[in-house]
């Protein structure tokens, strides 16, 4: 196959988006696919042919910064580059990639993509959408508040009244929409709510404010699409106190343990809740699903599901199919044929409408 390998992109993960993007380039090649590689730039500016090329090896630095204001026209691609290959896989990580807008750009294109389609990316992207509907499907989920910061700005002291009478400290605040621990913060005492609540308000006008509890952060990889399979689960060991931005991309010291030191009965029981929460929210192909586990209690929440999870040689999601028994390559390959399958399947339901709606009389 041709496979545009989509990466890069506007949000903060942009970099991590590069690392997992060689990694998936590489294992097509390895499989005998041709790779196009298709770069978006920080400012939305698509790239091909020998930037991307650069891109890809040498980082994002590479890009001259625009000179002029970006138009709306230079955040979209010319559309004989995207079309001119037989599938594009998405390895775009938060905002503008992993929450459902590229994948609508490459639905109304018609380009058959890797992964999940517009439902399942943006109810993914969006914490507060998303835990509505764990809980519809009966999933376990942290006690949690939605603010929207218009509220919060106007009556500080009664969103921190509320918080304190529905919540105990420690607890969570986050922007609804983003990835990467950006803009979260964990808040101990009454005193750091309010400055947390402002970082989040700087992020996303909804604010998730979440019960915290000492947790083990516990993550299974899914693969499939009408019958997702579930890996064995892993589990994040930060170097710090929590999983934040440092401890995800600078901090040497947070360990991945595959598989997770679960009895068989849990190790059993969070797979089954990653295969719910993937069919409830109609993923695709591909995603990473994220649970807390509760140290005192031994009790299992669903934090996340990333639809587009991480890709380097040292992420969670190819490290858990390899010891899976399923190496990167052939993890690529099933996932570029899960892309084919799907967009067959929408292509399938187009001409059975185009085809009754010939058949009515005029
Ligand atoms: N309710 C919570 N209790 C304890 N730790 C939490 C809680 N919520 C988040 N965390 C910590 O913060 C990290 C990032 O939160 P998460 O909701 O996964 O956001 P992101 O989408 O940015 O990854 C988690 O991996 C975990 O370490
Ligand atoms: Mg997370």
């Amino acid at each position: 196959m041709r496979v545009g390998v989509l990466f890069g992109g506007r949000s903060a993960e942009h970099e991590i988006s590069i690392l997992s993007a060689r990694y998936v380039a590489a294992m097509a090649a390895q499989r005998g696919h041709q790779v196009v590689l298709m770069a978006i730039d920080r400012w939305g500016r698509w790239w091909f042919d020998a930037m991307a090329e650069r891109m890809l090896a040498e980082g994002p630095n590479v890009v001259p910064p625009p000179t002029r204001a970006i138009t709306p026209s230079d955040r979209l691609p010319p559309w004989e580059r995207l079309t001119e290959v037989d599938i594009v896989f998405p390895v775009l990580h938060g905002p503008f990639g992993e929450d459902g807008t590229v994948q609508g750009l490459l639905e109304l294109a018609g380009v058959p993509y890797v992964g999940s389609g517009v439902t399942a990316s943006a109810v993914a992207m969006d914490k507060a959408v998303a835990k509505s509907v764990f809980r519809a499907h009966g999933l376990p989920v942290l006690p949690y508040m939605v603010l929207s910061w218009a509220d919060v700005a106007r009556w500080p002291h009664a969103t921190i009244a509320d918080v304190e009478a529905r919540l105990s400290y420690p607890v969570f605040v986050k922007p609804a929409n983003l990835g990467s621990s950006v803009g979260i913060s964990k808040v101990t005492c009454r005193e750091a709510l309010w400055p947390a609540l402002a970082e989040a308000g700087k992020y996303d006008r909804k604010i998730i404010v979440e019960q915290g509890i000492e947790a083990r952060e516990i993550e299974v990889s899914i693969l499939g699409n009408d019958r997702p399979q579930a890996s064995v689960p892993g589990e994040v060991i930060p170097g710090r106190e929590w999983y934040d931005y440092q401890a995800k991309y600078e901090d040497k010291g947070t360990r991945l343990v595959i598989p997770a030191p679960l009895s068989e009965e849990l190790a059993l029981q969070v797979r089954e809740m990653a295969v719910t929460a993937f069919r409830a929210i109609d993923g695709a192909g591909m995603a990473r699903v994220d649970f807390l586990m509760d140290r005192r209690t031994g009790t299992v929440y669903i934090n996340e599901v990333n639809t587009i999870p991480g890709f380097t040689p040292v992420s969670m999601y190819p490290k858990l199919w390899e010891a899976s028994g399923m190496p990167g390559d052939e993890l690529v390959d099933r996932l570029l044929h899960l892309g084919m399958e799907r967009h067959g399947q929408s292509k399938n339901i187009e001409a059975h409408i185009v085809a009754e709606t010939d058949q009515q009389p005029s």
